[in-house]
């Protein structure tokens, strides 16, 4: 049966149960609008800090913003503080986000040494208190994105999604690794079904998913979603290939010089949204996932990182798709 249906999230329902995961320096505005028209059901921002939020940060406000092109977004913060977390998500329903998201599976030392992300899954009282204080400021859902274990020796999976239900959270976001993983590896699949089998919010499974075969799996692991990050990038059309794959359509093939497209079209979007310095340099950081799989494509990356205007750059794209056609 094919497993692609909407998705329901305590109030919302999304038109379908593929997610773009929130990827800081990459899921910000202009990506986001790219991955729904690539067919994602929700997208997912990048997480911003509760703490910065609550004194003003301006690049911390501007990132909770919501163009009126991204329905539906998640907007995700993290946070250590009861206070700070239910002021954050309240900022988020202001500002038109359709679910608000705790991250607490970040293992990233300066967010835990802030006492934020992964460290939370050691303090299920606080972690629990933190999902409340969200759940009680804001009428939208609340999802609580963390991971099935910390190290190899405990999973952890199907009690913190039990805790999220339990405060209130509309679903949980489980990335199937273990912390001490960070990005890589395979996914824990048996221990998503645990969770799965835990609660009855919905259980989105995130991990590790490049094509239908693998979310299948995750489907039959019991998840009600699927959440994929860097198979969005260079690809966010990974969604709608998916959704095809399941309807039994031939996936599309992503020539080089289709992929140079979009990537283009997303430089421009960059420019626009953030002028020219800021937009070109947020742009280069993905340049690997994007300017690959033909010949000379690492000379074409390498000049690339090196130009700061966007009609140089725009030059160069036009040369190297006139060579690829
Ligand atoms: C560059 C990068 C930035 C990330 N930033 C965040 C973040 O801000 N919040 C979060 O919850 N997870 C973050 N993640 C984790 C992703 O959301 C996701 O859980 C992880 O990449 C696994 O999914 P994937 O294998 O499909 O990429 C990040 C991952 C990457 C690669």
């Amino acid at each position: 049966m094919n497993p692609i249906r909407p998705l329901t999230i305590g109030s919302f329902t999304a038109a379908n149960n593929l997610l773009l995961a929130p990827m800081a320096g990459i899921t910000d505005s202009p990506f986001r609008v790219l991955c729904l028209k690539g067919g994602a059901g929700i997208v997912c921002a990048e997480m911003v800090s509760a703490h910065a939020l609550h004194y003003g940060n301006e690049k911390s406000g501007r990132m909770l913003q919501v163009n009126p092109k991204e329905h539906p977004v998640s907007m995700q913060i993290f946070g250590s503080d009861e206070a700070t977390i239910a002021e954050a998500a309240r900022n988020a329903e202001a500002q038109g986000a359709d679910i608000v998201d705790l991250n607490a599976g970040c293992p990233v030392k300066k967010i835990n040494k802030a006492g934020a992300g992964c460290v939370l899954m050691k303090d299920e009282a606080k972690l629990g208190r933190l999902v409340e204080a969200a759940v009680k400021s804001v009428k939208i859902p609340v999802t609580l994105k963390t991971r099935v274990a910390l190290t190899h020796k405990e999973l952890l999976g199907a009690r913190l999604a039990k805790l999220a239900e339990n405060a209130g959270a509309s679903a949980v976001v489980l990335h199937a690794r273990a912390a001490v993983d960070v990005h890589s590896g395979p996914p824990n699949i048996p221990a998503l079904a645990e969770a799965c089998a835990a609660v009855k919010i919905p259980v989105i499974g995130n991990g590790g998913v490049m094509d239908a075969a693998l979310a299948e799996k995750f489907f039959e692991a019991g998840c009600a979603g699927v959440m994929i990050g860097r198979g969005a990038v260079g690809n966010p059309f990974i969604f709608q290939d998916i959704i095809d794959a399941f309807a039994g359509k031939t996936p599309s093939t992503h020539s080089p010089a289709f992929r140079l497209g979009i990537y283009l079209d997303l430089i421009r979007e960059n420019v626009a949204y953030y002028g020219e310095r800021i937009g070109v340099n947020r742009s280069r950081k993905t340049a690997g996932y994007w300017i690959k799989d033909f010949p000379n494509a690492a000379d074409v990356r390498g000049t690339f990182v090196r130009l700061d205007a966007l009609a140089d750059i725009e030059s160069l794209f036009a040369q190297t798709l006139a060579r690829l056609q």
